[in-house]
């Protein structure tokens, strides 16, 4: 109930929660073949203008509408003003809906990785073991094929792993929780990244495939149109992959907030969570490329055939690459896809407790029913993607909530902050608490980042158009694409349209003396 709404024991602990959501497969998996797959080392040149342009400011923003309202987003947006409340629970029904489904998939694909690696059962053909044997593949999206057995079974694995830590109070479920498993999750990937520095090839290719950059990737300014278009899904990309990675547009940020006490440093917590995030993942860089240089220098290939994108990287060349190392082959796999399991259940949480908050704001029912029914609908949800079809629709989905869904939410949080709150409140607000935010992030918030999304909209959708994302035939994208997005919208239309209490939308109360934390 928001009249004893729960909060952080610490501020660390907070930090821990928030960086835990941001860290995820994202910034391993997702974070690396975008790279690869976008010019290499150019493609941290976007990255990093995503992150101060847009990733950072909106973090302030999530963070400071979190802290001032009190509320998960659907409440927070209800308090600025009752017309926007359906934002405030696409944010929240994307996450769990659009993300969370396939999400909760991928990392029971790593747990079952996890098992394998004891055994090293994949074998020498790690692709037709990936393809072949464990996804079982089917035709087409529209080909389901029926479920496979083995991911179910970890996909409900995931699902009961995050419904025991969410099931209780935000203090003694994530908090600790993160406080247990962010050090381990460090500690793994340093010992991974060291690992593979060592390896032959691996610093070569790092200098010449990730370190070094194809410009002509990134030039969005080239006077040849093919050029310009080419560039304009990079950064289109670049903008997507921040938004993802530092949990942005789902209103995790929002919800997490909510639970601080009042004397918090705002701005500082948005700087030092999104600054340790894009350092992990450019960290975590060195060790996907340093693998695959060692198995292309091991193979006798070049590096650019060795290397493959998408879901691949993780699941048929790492596997490889581990089963050719010189020793302890066993030991580096169930490390590498420990930290997986970990990275994805501590943003796994997150995703869940956005959604529960939420429902909870709104109707007041006890939140361990709450976290159950999202989680035994979430479970059932997620079955569509342990079927034979499930990499086709997890790909396209995550296609459309990334490009469309993510940077559409993005855009009008900034709109709506920027001109109807308007920002200067909210940033003398943030500024009252704590460290002062820049002038500029005014017209960041204002102008700036919502045209560059707004832009980047654009572009994705001529893209789109022009040509089906992934050769997928029209009518699947059609279906399990745009079809997912407006199920997303009428789900959300649906909460947002039942009333509230009156006594809700009453302006945040003070938090209790003991709630404070200097
Ligand atoms: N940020 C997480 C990652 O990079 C993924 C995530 C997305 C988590 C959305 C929560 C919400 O993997």
């Amino acid at each position: 109930m928001t009249h004893n709404r729960s909060s952080w024991k610490s501020n660390a602990g907070f930090l821990f929660a928030a960086v835990g959501s941001a860290i995820g497969l994202g910034n391993i998996w997702r974070f690396s073949y975008m790279a690869h797959q976008h010019g290499g080392g150019a493609f941290l040149v976007p990255y990093l203008v995503a992150l101060i342009i847009a990733g950072i400011p909106i973090m302030i923003l999530e963070y400071g509408i979190g802290h001032r309202e009190k509320g998960s987003s659907p409440l927070s947006f209800a308090r600025i003003g009752g017309r926007f409340e359906w934002l405030g629970w696409w944010m929240p029904v994307v996450a769990m809906f659009g993300i969370m489904l396939y999400y909760s998939v991928v990392i029971g694909w790593c747990v079952n990785y996890l098992f394998y690696a004891f055994k090293l059962s994949w074998g020498t053909d790690t692709q037709g073991f990936f393809f072949k044997q464990f996804l079982q593949i089917s035709e087409s999206a529209s080909d389901f094929g029926g479920v496979r057995v083995p991911i179910a079974f970890s996909t409900l694995l995931v699902w009961v792993l995050c419904w025991m830590i969410c099931f209780r109070d935000i203090r003694h479920g994530i908090e600790r929780a993160s406080m247990i498993f962010m050090p381990i999750m460090f500690l793994l990937t340093i010992i991974i990244v060291l690992w593979t520095l060592f390896l032959d090839g691996a610093s070569d290719a790092i200098l010449k495939h990730y370190l070094h950059a194809d410009w002509s990737k990134i030039n969005i300014f080239s006077m040849d149109a093919s050029v310009r278009s080419e560039a304009g899904k990079v950064w289109t990309a670049a903008f997507g992959q921040i938004f993802f990675t530092l949990s942005l547009g789902f209103g995790i940020m929002i919800t997490y907030a909510s639970y601080l006490p009042d004397k918090s440093n705002i701005s500082k917590n948005a700087y030092i969570t999104s600054i340790i995030n894009c350092l992990y993942s450019f960290i975590a860089g060195f060790a996907v490329f340093g693998i695959v240089g060692f198995m292309a220098q091991s193979q006798g290939v070049p590096f650019e055939e060795a290397i493959k994108g998408g879901p691949q990287l993780a699941f048929v060349i790492y596997p490889k690459a581990i089963a050719m190392l010189p020793s302890f082959n066993v030991l580096f796999g169930v490390l590498f896809f420990l930290m997986l399991v970990i990275a994805g259940i501590t943003s796994g949480v997150s995703l869940v407790e956005a959604f529960t908050c939420s429902v909870t704001d709104k109707f007041d029912w006890p939140r361990n029913l709450v976290v159950t029914l999202i989680c035994v609908t979430g479970f059932l949800g997620s079955l569509v993607f342990t079927t034979r079809a499930g990499l086709y629709l997890l790909d396209i989905a995550d296609h459309f909530i990334t490009n469309y869904g993510l940077v559409l939410g993005g855009l009008l949080e900034c709109m709506i902050i920027g001109w109807v709150f308007k920002a200067s409140k909210l940033q003398s607000y943030i500024n009252s608490r704590g460290t002062s935010i820049p002038a500029i992030w005014n017209v960041l918030i204002r102008y700036t980042t919502p045209g560059l999304l707004g832009y980047f909209l654009y572009l994705s959708l001529a893209g789109d158009l022009d040509k089906n994302y992934g050769d997928y035939p029209t009518d699947q994208l059609i279906i399990y694409g745009v079809g997912w997005m407006l199920i997303c919208l009428v789900v959300a239309l649906a909460f947002a349209f039942s009333t509230w209490k009156p006594e809700k939308l009453k302006r945040r109360h003070q938090p209790e003396e003991d709630d404070l934390l200097v």
